[in-house]
């Protein structure tokens, strides 16, 4: 029989991008009153149709109008690469993207987002290639239990977007000048998401090399 032995960290790195690479699952499961857990089943009265966009997959979705974006992708689309932390808006482990930029999606209603285009985790890979900053995580090591680290990386990925739009930060010292893509900047701009690992060093350094490549 043969001895399949990984250590901790093969383990956490084949997560890390098998996470991204997993095909996504949009076969929707039907409304739940998600976001008042242990009520009763909401009636039809509360729940409209949203159309979404979901990782490049047109879905229609019916949902319960209280529902969380986070609850949707996770309990409907079962899209669990996004992660709920705190669900109030504090941690950032469940940023996703919509419409090209990063929201905490614990804290808006999916019923706000008709016709939005949405972007997961598990939708950054492209044409079977993990994204660059998904490579730079690995490299950096830029986790440890990588629950966070969805959220790290859409985040990094609107944050690093946000500085070649030029939108200025806290920490420009000149709003109307280009923000440049300091460690400064990044860490910053990267505020919203916590790591309750403390890999933040080696977040900012995946996303350094990641913006540079
Ligand atoms: Fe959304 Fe913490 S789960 S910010
Ligand atoms: Fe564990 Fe960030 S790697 S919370």
């Amino acid at each position: 029989m043969t001895d399949v032995r990984l250590t901790r960290r093969e383990l956490l790195a084949m997560g890390a991008t098998t996470t991204a690479g997993a095909v996504a699952v949009l076969s929707p499961l039907p409304a739940r009153a998600t976001a008042n857990e242990g009520q009763s089943r909401t009636s039809p009265v509360n729940e409209s149709t949203v159309s979404l966009e979901v990782n490049g997959r047109p879905v229609v979705l019916q949902v319960d109008n209280r529902s969380s974006l986070l609850d949707v992708l996770r309990e409907q689309l079962r899209l669990t690469g996004t992660k709920k932390g705190c669900d109030q808006g504090q941690c950032g482990a469940c940023t996703i993207l919509v419409d090209g930029r990063r929201i905490n999606s614990c804290l808006t209603l999916a019923i706000m987002f008709d016709g939005a285009s949405i972007t997961t985790i598990e939708g950054i890979v492209t044409a079977g290639q993990t994204h660059p900053l998904q490579r730079a995580f690995v490299k950096h090591d830029g986790y440890q239990c990588g629950y966070c680290t969805p959220g790290q990386i859409c985040s990094a990925i609107g944050a690093l977007d946000e500085i070649e739009r030029g939108v200025p930060s806290f920490a420009s010292d000149d709003p109307a000048a280009m923000p440049k893509r300091t460690e400064h900047e990044i860490r910053e701009r990267m505020s919203g998401n916590l790591c309750r690992c403390g890999a933040y060093p080696n977040i900012v350094a995946a996303i350094i090399e990641s913006a540079e490549s």
